[in-house]
Parts: structure tokens; sequence; C-alpha cells
């Protein structure tokens, strides 16, 4: 079988595998092929691929020539169709959302498989993008807020005065959020989180941040680690709660989301108005709508002295080590999914090979998103 490794566009700087997992695929017989230039942006270049045993060709090449074709951001409309029968592309492209395009797969008869698909248990870890790119995510949103913020994160006792620690408040302690209060606590600020599953209270506080709760929360274990949507009263006594929490707070990181539905309004209007001047919102679900009502995606907003960041690109903002974690997740799927041979064998009694394929011989594999169309 011969992988075809693509440059992702302009606008994302992250390659889908790196050189050193370029020699995993070697020795598990299979030929690589990879797009000019594709590791550049990364800090890796054409020779270190060559190297590891690629061969460097054109795009076109990659379309022509390649068995499986792998990249980290779904194929844009012309590319789509290039795509031949029988071919498999290994992407992600939120099939759950995307049906058009899972139809369209269907149809001309492409392997697709979505890495935004492997089901969140613990022998899929190693293989879980959107904890890897949650990671980077949460990461940055700390320092992007530092940078913007006319305060310091750390408290200082200097002679020109004792200068306070900031305040952070974090809105859902999954992945991004764990990481987003690790990294302001690091930098010395004063860490609370909020979220709706209280069993991540001790996390929180493990890490050194003070969890604020409401009272009543639906907590169901049986979501697979995935928050659940709550009661109206619910809402409300959330909605006062991080209101109170956010009008103290110097940074708001955001990162609440329902996998499949538009991200809940955490922050409203009324919310910003009576946040402190100079204080930061950074708004880590900005691509499902935001959790801010005044988030604009890939914008900043500056409303009543308050800056409302919505990147929704922060992993290519940290491109090697992004690629670094990503192309790991990606050999350790493709692992699952290659014979001794070199070629694709595909077992669907594994449940992670199940939920990742999307379509194969003109059938939808994933259970979930077959219930879709
Ligand atoms: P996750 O599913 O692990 O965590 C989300 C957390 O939010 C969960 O703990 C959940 O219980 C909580 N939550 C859900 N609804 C809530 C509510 N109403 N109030 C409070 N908490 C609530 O997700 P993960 O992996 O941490 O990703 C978080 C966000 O970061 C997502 O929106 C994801 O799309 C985004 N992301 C953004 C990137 C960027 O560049 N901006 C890159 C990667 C991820």
């Amino acid at each position: 079988m011969i992988i075809g490794i693509l440059k992702e566009p302009d606008y994302d700087k992250r390659v889908s595998l790196l050189p050193e997992n370029v020699k995993t695929l070697i020795d598990l017989k299979v030929n690589v092929i990879v797009e000019k230039g594709a590791g550049e942006n990364a800090f890796y270049s054409d020779q270190t691929y060559i190297n590891s045993g690629a061969r460097i060709v054109t795009r076109m090449n990659i379309f022509s020539d390649s068995d499986l074709i792998v990249c980290v951001n779904s194929l844009t409309e012309d590319e789509n169709a290039k795509l031949k029968a029988k071919q498999a592309l290994l992407t992600a492209f939120s099939p759950l959302v995307n049906v058009e395009l899972v139809k369209r797969y269907l149809s001309s008869d492409i392997t697709s498989f979505s890495m935004d698909m492997v089901p969140r248990i613990s022998r899929a870890q190693s293989m879980d993008i959107l904890s890897s790119m949650a990671t980077v995510a949460g990461y940055k949103a700390v320092l992007t807020a530092a940078n913007h913020l006319p305060s310091f994160f750390p408290m200082f006792m200097t002679a020109a005065g004792t200068i306070s620690p900031s305040r952070v408040l974090i809105l859902g302690a999954g992945v991004a959020g764990l990481q987003a209060i690790a990294t302001a606590r690091k930098l010395g600020a004063v860490v609370e989180a909020f979220d709706v599953r209280s069993a991540v209270k001790e996390e929180v506080q493990s890490l050194g941040g003070k969890f604020i709760e409401v009272e009543g929360a639906k907590d169901d274990a049986s979501a697979g680690g995935y928050a659940v949507e709550q009661s109206e009263e619910y809402k409300q006594k959330q909605q006062q709660l991080i209101q109170d929490h956010a009008k103290k707070a110097n940074v708001v990181i955001t990162t609440a989301q329902i996998p499949g539905r538009k991200a809940p309004i955490l922050i409203s209007k009324d919310t910003v108005e009576n946040m402190l001047p100079g204080s930061v919102i950074i708004d880590l679900a900005a691509s499902t709508g935001g959790n801010c009502e005044l988030t604009e995606n890939n914008k900043i907003v500056e409303v009543n002295h308050v800056k409302i960041i919505g990147n929704s690109n922060f992993p290519s903002e940290l491109p090697s080590d992004a690629s670094k974690m990503y192309g790991n997740n990606i050999i350790n799927f493709l692992k699952l999914i290659i014979d001794d041979e070199g070629n694709l064998k595909l077992d669907f009694n594994d449940e992670i090979v199940a939920g990742t394929c999307i379509t194969h011989h003109k059938e939808v594999i994933n259970e979930r998103v077959k219930s879709k169309l």
C-alpha cells in the first residue's frame, strides 16, 4: 500500500505525520509519499522525510498514486472530486454534521476515516486527536490571554509596590479546561473553574484551582465522559453564578461544548458589560458558535474594554508539538488497520475501527453516523 501525506491549507501550519512516523510505516511495509513542503511550516523539511524513507511528490501525485491519503483538515470540494473509487482517506471531517460529505464518500466508494470519531475509551486514548489538540488549545489560550492582558498573571512584591495576582475563570474542565487551569496556575494566577460535571471537582482542585458549583446538575456517567443537556432552572442558577464570578475575573476561558450541537451560551452580553475593563475572554468553542454571546469566530471583538478572542486555530500556533501529538495519534490508529503485508485490513469487530471508519465499500460503518442518514 502507498500512503500519501498532504500539505495542509495555508491557514494551518501542522502536518499529519512526521518523518519519525514515516519510519514506523516503512517498518510496517508501507510505501510513503509526501507532498513537497508538507512539513515545512512545522519545521520538518522534505529532506528529513527523504531520510526516513519517503518520496517527495506533487499534490497531484498524492491524489493519483496513494491508496490511503492522510491529512489534518478535510478536503475542498474540488479535491473531494479528485478521489477515486476504492481510495481511502484519513482526516477529520465532522461526519455527524457534514452528512452530505458522508453521502458523497458513500456513493463514490471512498473508504473514509474521521479521527474526530475515535471512541473516548481508555484503549483509544493514544489515538484521540481531540484530546491532543484540546491540550494544545488550553495551553495556548492561557498564553494568549496573558499577552493581551494589561496586567501581570503572578503576584509581585516589589519596591514599586505590590501587584495582585490575576484572577482566571475557566468554564468547562475537560481536556482543554484542565490544561488551561494547570498553565494559568504555573504562571501564578488565582484560578477558579466551573463544570456541569461535578466529577471533575477533584481534578480541578489537584491542579490548584477552586471549583465553583451549582447544586442539582444532571451528571450522566453513561454519556461517554461528555456533558449532557441541563434543566432550565439549573441553567438560570448557573448563569447567575458565572456572572458573579466573571465580574471579578481578569481572564475568562470558555471550553464548554456538547458534541454535535451548538455550544451553550455561558457568558451573555450583559455579563460582558459588567466585567472589569481590560479583561480578556478566550472562547475555545468559537467554531461551534461560541460560549460567549458576542464571540465571532477567528476574530477579536472589543466591547466595553473587554476583549473577546474567538481563535479556533490554536493548534496551528504550536505547529511542531501539535503535529507530533497528531502524528502519534494517527500512527497508533494506523497500526490497528495495517496487516503484516502493509495493506489495509479493517476489523469492524474492533470498536475503535468501527467507530472511526465512516464509509467502506459503499456502506456507512459508524453507527451514530448511520442513524443520521
Ligand atoms: P471536553 O468535552 O473534554 O470538555 C468540555 C467540558 O465542558 C466538559 O468537561 C463538559 O462537562 C463541560 N461543559 C459542557 N457544557 C457545559 C456547561 N454548560 N457549563 C460548564 N461546563 C460545560 O472538550 P475538550 O476536548 O476540552 O475541548 C474543549 C473545547 O475546546 C471544545 O469546544 C473544542 O472544540 C475546543 N477546541 C478549540 C481549539 C481552538 O483552537 N480554539 C482546538 C481544540 C479544541
